[in-house]
């Protein structure tokens, strides 16, 4: 039932992206994912070549199924992206920022390429540009997007860039969010949140125990983010901020801005030997709305599966739904 076109293009069984992680990275959690007939996503965002390197080298013992490696333009790093073609993966996906000649180099290495936008502007830039699949992600997202939510968006963008699938991300985190992400004309979802709560995912113990029990309003917005993270450094670059689980870091910085702008300087450096380090979780915690729908620690190949199931029994109930 759930095959869509955006499957047959991507050689995938079911229409299922997981998200990419960026530094959180883990080639367990993509290789699951694409052996579960999923797209697993590899991250490169403050990674280096080495780990890019492995990370590839990994999925590809793990399955000879599709897989794709993320770069973000926040920042872009002109060197990993020429590793990344190098390594010749099934798919190339970007977020951000408008993908301009990537796409093209993308195609030249042999990869599909998928753009993972916020707004209508950026989707028909991208589609102009060569997008082989477009991502129409709402605020309720984990990691960094817009402002517009995902059911006003999505529509939209599947209008705007017709014939290229759109996938639908934001608030998705269970077999009704896929049935809902169809019937609103995308042909499939890029899931992050629920699998941050994957047995594979890699994050430290303490953020899969607080997604599990978060609920929806604890997943926020962290306004001042644009003063302390890695600027964007390619042109085209879009106007974002990250939801995360309160902390209190970013409580604070949320408060008191001004004193963030004060401390930018230190905070930014602070902010990154976090992340290189491991605890980055400890002051702003990635994390989407959908936190409030995953209460437990699975198997990625189980969340797949599952999703796939609860979403043929929606669209089956759906079609019950007396009609006069
Ligand atoms: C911890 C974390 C890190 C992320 N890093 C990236 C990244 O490097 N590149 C990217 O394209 N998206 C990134 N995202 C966004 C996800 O790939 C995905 O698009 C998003 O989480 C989907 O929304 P959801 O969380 O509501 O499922 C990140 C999200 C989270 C939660």
């Amino acid at each position: 039932v759930l095959r869509t076109p955006f499957c047959d293009r991507f050689a995938l069984e079911h229409p299922i992206v997981q998200g990419s992680f960026g530094p959180w990275s883990s080639a367990e959690l993509s290789a699951a994912v694409s052996a579960a007939g999923g797209l697993g996503s590899i991250g490169t965002a403050l990674r280096s070549a080495r780990a890019l390197r492995d990370d590839v080298a990994r999925v590809r013992s793990l399955t000879s199924a599709p897989f794709a490696v993320n770069h973000t333009v926040r920042p872009f790093d002109e060197e990993l992206f020429d590793v990344t073609l190098e390594l010749t993966p099934p798919v190339v996906s970007l977020a951000l920022g408008d993908p301009g000649d990537l796409v093209a180099r993308a195609h030249e290495a042999g990869a599909l390429f998928v753009q993972q936008v916020h707004s209508v502007p950026a989707a028909v830039r991208a589609a102009e540009a060569g997008a082989d699949a477009i991502i129409a992600q709402g605020a309720e997202a984990g990691g960094f997007g817009g402002s517009v939510a995902a059911l006003p968006l999505v529509p939209q963008v599947v209008d705007a860039v017709a014939p290229v699938p759109v996938l639908a991300a934001g608030g998705i985190a269970d077999g009704r969010g896929l049935a809902a992400a169809l019937v609103l004309g995308a042909q499939g979802v890029n899931v992050g949140t629920r699998f941050l709560a994957a047995a594979e995912a890699g994050i430290p113990a303490a953020w899969q125990e607080r997604i599990a029990s978060a609920s929806s309003d604890d997943a926020v917005k962290v306004d001042f983010a644009p003063l302390v993270f890695p600027p964007a450094n390619r042109p085209g670059a879009y106007d974002v901020r990250p939801r995360a689980l309160t902390t209190p870091f970013v409580e604070a910085g949320n408060a008191d801005p001004a004193a963030v702008e004060r401390g930018a300087a230190q905070l930014a450096t602070e902010l990154v030997s976090a992340v290189r380090a491991g605890r980055a979780h400890e002051l702003v915690p990635f994390t989407g709305q959908s936190a409030g729908l995953v209460r437990d620690v699975r198997p990625a190949a189980v969340i797949v599966r599952s999703m796939v199931e609860e979403a043929e029994r929606a669209i089956a109930a759906a079609g019950r739904i007396p009609a006069r």
